[in-house]
C-alpha cells in the first residue's frame, strides 16, 4: 500500500506524512530531503546547483547520511534544492531509491508514505490514495516562518514569502515532473484547516477507501 502526499513549500505535507505513517505503521519518506540533501552537497563545495555535471555527481552518491541535520531545513538549502530539483538527471538518479522504499517498504512494514511534489504524478502514478495540499502563499510564508523562527530568532517574514514564491514558480515551471495535483489525487485546501483537521480528513478518506476494499 502506497500512500502519496503532494504538493507546494510549507503545505503541510511532511507534519501529515509523518502522523499518517505512524498510524498505520507505515514507512515514512520525506522525498524533499533527497533533494535538500543534494543541494547542501553542490553548494559545501561552493559550486552552483544549477551547475548540472556537479549537481548529477552528488545526486548520484548520495548516501544514507547525507539525509539528516537540523542545516538541510533552512530557505537557504530549499532553494538549492529547488534548483538542483529542475535537472532531469537529478531526479532521475533520485528515483530508484525513492521506488524501491515505496515497493519493499523496511522492518516488515506493510506500506509506506511518501510526500514531496510528484509521487502521486511520477514517482508512484500507481499509488490508490493520493493527497494534494494546498494553501496561500501567505499562509504558507507564515508556517515556514514561524519554523524558522523558532531555531533563528532573526528570521524575516518578507524574505520566507519571497522565497516560497521564487521556490513555487521554479517548481511549478520546470519540464520535469513539475509541481501539479495528479488527476485522482483528493485536494485539501488546508488554508482555513489545522494540522489536527487535516490529519482527521486524510485518515477518514484512507479509512473509507480501505473498507472500500474489504
Ligand atoms: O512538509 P511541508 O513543507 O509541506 O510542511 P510542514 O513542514 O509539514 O509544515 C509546515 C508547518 O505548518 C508546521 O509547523 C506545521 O505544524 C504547520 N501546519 C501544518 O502542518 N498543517 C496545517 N494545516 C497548518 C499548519
Ligand atoms: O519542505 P518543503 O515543502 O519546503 O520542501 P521539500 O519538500 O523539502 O522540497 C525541497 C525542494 O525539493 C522543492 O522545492 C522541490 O524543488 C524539490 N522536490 C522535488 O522536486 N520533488 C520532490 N518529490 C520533492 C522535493
Amino acid at each position: 500500500m502506497i500512500i502519496a502526499i503532494d504538493g507546494p513549500a510549507a503545505s503541510g505535507k511532511g507534519t501529515l506524512a509523518r502522523r499518517v505513517a505512524d498510524a498505520m505503521n507505515y514507512a515514512y519518506l520525506d522525498t524533499g530531503l533527497l533533494y535538500r540533501a543534494t543541494g547542501a552537497k553542490v553548494l559545501a563545495q561552493k559550486a552552483d546547483p544549477a551547475d548540472e555535471a556537479i549537481a548529477v555527481k552528488v545526486a548520484e552518491n548520495l548516501k544514507a547520511d547525507d539525509l539528516s541535520g537540523d542545516a538541510l531545513r533552512s530557505e537557504k538549502v530549499g532553494t538549492a534544492a529547488s534548483k538542483v530539483a529542475a535537472i532531469p538527471m537529478v531526479r532521475a538518479a533520485l528515483l530508484d531509491f525513492q521506488r524501491r522504499l515505496a515497493t519493499t517498504p523496511p522492518d516488515g512494514k506493510r506500506g509506506a508514505v511518501l510526500d514531496g511534489r510528484d509521487i502521486g504524478t511520477v514517482v508512484c502514478p500507481e499509488a490508490p490514495i493520493k493527497f494534494y495540499l494546498t494553501a496561500s502563499v501567505e499562509e504558507r510564508a507564515n508556517r515556514r516562518f514561524k519554523q524558522l523562527q523558532e531555531k533563528n530568532p532573526a528570521a524575516i517574514y518578507e524574505r520566507v514569502l519571497k522565497e516560497l514564491e521564487e521556490r513555487d514558480a521554479r517548481d511549478s515551471a520546470r519540464d520535469v515532473a513539475p509541481l501539479k495535483m495528479a488527476e485522482d489525487a483528493i485536494h485539501i485546501d488546508t488554508d482555513r484547516l489545522n494540522a489536527n483537521a487535516v490529519y482527521d480528513a486524510v485518515m477518514a478518506h484512507i479509512h473509507t477507501h480501505m473498507s472500500a476494499d474489504d
